[in-house]
């Protein structure tokens, strides 16, 4: 069990026998859809702190973008018209550039070693700063599978990726890797995505197998890159007015809960990574499967801007080091 967790847990214990002071209806957001791994966490977090507040408290869980896309969201979580999220850290970072260092091209080795990552004491420290700097509480990581490329025709090697209009999530570690590449990498959040690959308005497109998977999105589609280049975590987020509002009772039991189950959603990624990955590359698409000489001089392009951008990156890098098996 992580740091946090154990934290909140403690905490939550001692609760569970004692209801909540007052009664809450909580609102959730997130810009999965209703099958995503996340959103389904999300409704099985609501579900457990209805249950465990005898009722008292309950939370409407807004898929798919319903609140807005993610920067709306994290304003409205800002002045507390949004009390909850679960959030890509990609659009966290837009705020904390420090969380760009989660990012760092080729920092896992696999999916499990992503996970690992994000369970040490250095992720999770990071989210600290979150209350001060951004006007939310980090109750935990949680994550999406790695990254890979899926292409409308065929690349072999990087330089055929050259000047391709390559979707991105909007988010700068990701446009700095692209423009390091030399693609031209063209930012646009989820729902966008499908139409935009099939009717060619982008060329290829940054994503990970599960979606490439359930959303299709190998449908049109040539070539599909293993390529593993990045993590993708996602946070559990409180608006911190909504949390200073709260009793100490409730934050315990929220906070342990939430952390919980986003942080679930690491173990179901380690589970399903390679199951999807088997059934796109059984749809007989060009499936090449590449390691980060791949990508020649970008990876360490990308390690020349950041390093100057987040300060946690070096010590990401000994976790990573610590971590890998
Ligand atoms: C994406 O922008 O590619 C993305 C966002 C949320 C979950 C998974 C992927």
């Amino acid at each position: 069990m992580n740091r946090i967790i154990t934290l909140f847990a403690g905490a939550a214990l001692a609760l569970t026998a004692a209801l909540p002071a007052s009664a809450k209806e909580f609102r959730l957001g997130l810009i999965t859809p209703p099958p995503h791994i996340w959103t389904k966490a999300a409704e099985a977090f609501g579900a457990e702190l209805a249950e465990a507040s005898g009722g008292a408290h309950s939370v409407t869980v807004f898929p798919a973008r319903q609140l807005g896309n993610e920067a709306e969201m994290l304003q409205q979580l800002q002045t507390g018209a949004l009390d909850m999220a679960f959030m890509t850290v990609a659009e966290v970072s837009n705020r904390a550039p420090d969380f760009g260092a989660l990012y760092a091209p080729y920092l896992a080795n696999d999916i499990a070693h992503a996970g690992r990552i994000l369970r040490s004491d250095t992720a999770r420290g990071m989210l600290d700063q979150l209350p001060a700097q951004v006007g939310v509480v980090g109750t935990g990581y949680g994550m999406a599978g790695l990254r890979q490329i899926v292409s409308r025709g065929s690349v072999a090697s990087a330089s055929d990726l050259s000047g391709l209009k390559l979707r991105i999530t909007p988010f700068e570690p990701i446009l700095d890797f692209y423009n390091a590449v030399g693609a031209a990498p063209t930012p646009m959040p989820l729902p966008s995505v499908y139409d935009a690959l099939a009717n060619g308005q982008v060329d290829a497109i940054d994503m990970d197998a599960e979606l490439i998977w359930v959303l299709k999105y190998y449908e049109h589609a040539d070539t599909v890159v293993q390529s593993d280049h990045m993590m993708f975590p996602m946070v559990g987020l409180v608006s911190a007015r909504i949390w200073g509002g709260l009793s100490e009772e409730d934050r315990a039991l929220i906070g342990e809960m939430m952390a919980r189950h986003v942080d679930g959603t690491i173990d179901s990624y380690v589970e399903k990574e390679q199951g999807w990955l088997d059934q796109i590359k059984d749809t007989g698409r060009t499936y090449t499967k590449v390691d980060e000489s791949f990508f020649g001089d970008a990876v360490t392009a990308w390690n020349d801007i950041w390093s100057k951008r987040s300060t946690s990156l070096d010590a990401l890098r000994a976790v990573a080091e610590q971590t890998a098996q």
